[in-house]
Order: structure tokens, then sequence, then C-alpha cells
């Protein structure tokens, strides 16, 4: 791994705040990710469970973690699994966890080789009649392939028929939104990498650069500093790219005269952070271009000012769009007409502003959390709209990472430049 070791008081409180909120009497498993196949012998990039990190801190694969706060074997509350590792191992892949070094990283004394676990688990299953069990519950997930924890499953349900299934994903879903301290500051480390990135390429933009190569320089910068790379596929959209929301080809020439949209964050320690910025590819906007970029500046800020606790996000939407809708107005890109005839299920605004305007932000980029329930301190979300105006090749959107707190949202890339006239002055620096 990359990132400096995580005090391990994390991983303790997470589970603890996990045993406060699960029933009495059951215990849970957690399954590491499988490393992916890509083809023939080729494998992608080991990238952990999330739900497994955050309550062991192991990133390691072929892991299980066993929580089990009623058992009557003191050594048994709490068990890692780990995958035994061999000369073999050591001099193809390097070095593995340690018993005693998983024990260090995650708090958990007891540490056991995955090979023990099918004799240990029978033994914890003559104790309990319920077992919590994960699975991705994300909303917008498409599970076509088996997960370790989906496998798991299946194998338990054969294995162990009697026994009594619970969900363990609402449980880690309501905790991993509310960020501690500790994830704060790894978050903040993450907008800090993505603030270095940024800054990098302000110089580097220029007529006839590729968008691959402003892409490069941004992954330079990250793996500088620590970061496993970009936390997502960065989408480096010049043009008319930009309104093609979901662009990562990132394959096309920044053409003098047009704005280039840039939405990437730094991953550390397996946290994402997430930004845009829209820049002139020559440095300077034209006025068309600032009085657009000047609307959704003054909608994001708005809209950063309503992510306070007690609100719900839903009605936090609507009330951004009726910002939106203000400034698209004002720009001559819709009228009153438009917005007294609108379907309400499908608001005239929309048709420049398509997406939603924040999301839970976390070890996923899409994290987890409760749309219905309202925003807590703690909370960490994005602030990102946008208007994208095929016609005109142009589209713009800022977006930063925003931390509810109790005495207000604190703006987590507050330091990252984002005010046009401060744009066009960085741009207009000759390099040193
Ligand atoms: N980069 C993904 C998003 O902004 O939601
Ligand atoms: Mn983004
Ligand atoms: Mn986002």
């Amino acid at each position: 791994m990359k990132y400096l070791p995580i005090n391990n008081h994390l991983f303790i409180d997470n589970r603890a705040r996990f045993v406060s909120i699960m029933k009495e009497g059951p215990l849970a498993v957690f399954n590491s990710n499988d490393i992916m196949p890509t083809n023939a012998d080729g494998l992608m990039p080991f990238r952990q469970n999330n739900d497994l990190f955050y309550l062991s801190g192991i990133d390691q694969e072929e892991s299980i973690v066993v929580i089990f706060p009623a058992t009557k074997d003191e050594k048994h509350k709490e068990i890692l699994f780990l995958k035994e590792t061999s000369d073999e191992i050591a001099i193809w892949e390097g070095a593995k966890l340690t018993k005693e070094g998983a024990s260090k990283v995650s708090g958990i004394q007891t540490v056991y080789w995955l090979s023990e676990f099918e004799d240990v688990f029978k033994e914890l299953m003559e104790e309990t009649n319920t077992v919590y069990l994960n699975s991705n519950e994300h909303l917008r997930a498409k599970v076509v392939v088996e997960t370790r924890d989906a496998r798991f499953t299946k194998w338990f349900e054969k294995t162990y028929p009697m026994h009594k299934i619970e969900k363990s994903a609402p449980l880690s879903e309501q905790l991993r939104a509310v960020k501690s301290e500790t994830e704060v500051e790894l978050i903040r480390f993450a907008c800090n990498i993505t603030a270095r990135g940024f800054r990098r390429i302000l110089e580097f933009i220029k007529p006839g650069v590729m968008e691959y190569e402003i892409e490069a320089e941004i992954l330079h910068e990250f793996l500088c500093n620590r970061s496993s790379g970009h936390a997502y596929s960065p989408i480096i959209a010049s043009g008319f790219n930009a309104c093609v929301l979901h662009y990562i080809d990132n394959n096309q020439k920044c053409e003098d005269g047009d704005v280039i949209l840039m939405d990437f964050g730094a991953e550390y320690a397996n946290y994402a952070s997430d930004m845009t910025r829209s820049l002139p590819v020559n440095g300077k906007f034209t006025k068309r271009q600032r009085a657009v970029y000047e609307a959704v500046l003054s909608v994001m800020k708005s809209a950063t000012q309503l992510l306070v606790q007690g609100t719900i996000l839903k009605e936090y939407h609507v009330e951004v769009g009726l910002l939106m809708e203000k400034e698209l107005v004002d720009l001559g890109l819709i009228t009153m007409e438009d917005i007294k005839s609108q379907d309400e299920e499908m608001p005239a605004y929309k048709k420049y502003f398509m997406h939603g305007t924040s999301h839970f932000l976390g070890l996923d980029v899409h994290d987890v959390g409760d749309w219905e329930k309202p925003i807590e301190a703690g909370n960490v979300f994005t602030c990102e709209p946008g208007i994208y105006i095929r016609e005109e090749n142009l589209g713009i959107r800022l977006e930063n990472d925003i931390l509810v707190t109790e005495k207000g949202p604190i703006d987590l890339m507050g330091d990252i430049p984002i005010e046009s006239d401060e744009i066009e002055a960085l741009m207009s620096q000759v390099p040193a």
C-alpha cells in the first residue's frame, strides 16, 4: 500500500459502533473482495471490500472478519482469518500480512489462517442461530459478478440451512454515512492530493494539448503523493465532450476557445475525493462562457449552504432545482413559459442540468447513505451543479466535497481555486 499506516483506533471504534447496533446473539461475517481477472492470467489491481476495510483496516485479499460479541469465548469476539503466506508467494508477490502485522493494523487480537476457517466457524455456529452476512445493496449497483460475500452466502445456506440470515448492509450504511474525525482527515488528505493535481495542470493546459496528457499529469501528481491513483475514471472533456456526462475516452485535442471540464479525484487509503473544475483552454473565458460559469458557481455556493443538519436530500435537490431554474432563465436558456408549462416529474431546468447535485462521499465515491434520512453532522457530500449546452459545445460543472458539521458546512476543497478571475490569473502565469 502506498498510504501511511492508519491509527488502528479507527477500526477498533468502527467495530464497537457496529456491535452497538447489532442484535444481541448473532455473529457477523465480512469477506474481502476478489482480485478480479482480466484475460489469460491477467489480473486487475486489488481493491478491498469497503465494509471489511472499514471494520478492520485489512487491505489484503482472501481475508475474513468475524464479529461475535455474544460468544462465551473472549478470544472469539473478534477474529481475523488471513491467507497464509509461503516462500513461493514471497518470491512472486512479496510480503503478505503476518498474524502480528495484521493484529497491529486492525487491533484484532485473534488471527487464524484462512485454512482454519471452516473448523473454527463450525464451533461458532453452535453458539448462535443467526448470522449477519454482507451484500452490496447500493441503489445503483449492477452486481453481475458474484462477489466473495455472495459466494460465502451460497456456501453458508448450503452448509447451515437451519440458521437464520440477517443483512449487515443496512448497519454498515448507517455507520459509514457518518464520518469520524480520522475518516475526515483521510478524505481531507485525498482532497489535498487532488488539489495538487489541479494546480499542476493549471499551467499545463493550453490549445493543442491532448486530454490524455492532462490525465497523465494528474496521475503523476497523485502517485507522487501516496495516492493509489484516480478514485474513479477521470473525465477530461474539452468542448462538446463536456456535454457527455460520463465521457471517459479522454482522447481529443483541446481546442483554442473551448472550455475543458475535468472531473477527477485522488483516492487515499481507500477514501475518495471527487472534484470538478471547468477551465478555458486558452486561459481566458469568453463573455458567454464566463456568464455560464458564474451561474454554476452561484448555484454551487448557495447549494453548499443548504447542506446542513436536518435537511432531507430529496428536498434539497428540489431547492437546488429552483436555484438553477433562475440562472437558466437569466442565461436565456429556458423561459418562464417553459417553467409554467413544465411536467413536475421532468422540470424544464433538467434540459440543461440532468444529474443530481450531491451524493455521499467516503470509501466509495458514490458512498453508502440513506437519502430519506435527515442530513447529520459527519456526513460528507459532493456539491456539483452543472450546465450543459450541447448546441454551444459548452459544458460547465463545478464540484467540491463538503463536510456537514454542527456549526454548518465545511468545504474540504475550499482552498482549491474556483473563482473565474483567479483561474484566469493562475493560467496566465508563465511556468518558472
Ligand atoms: N465523478 C463522479 C461524480 O461526480 O459523481
Ligand atoms: Mn465528480
Ligand atoms: Mn460527484
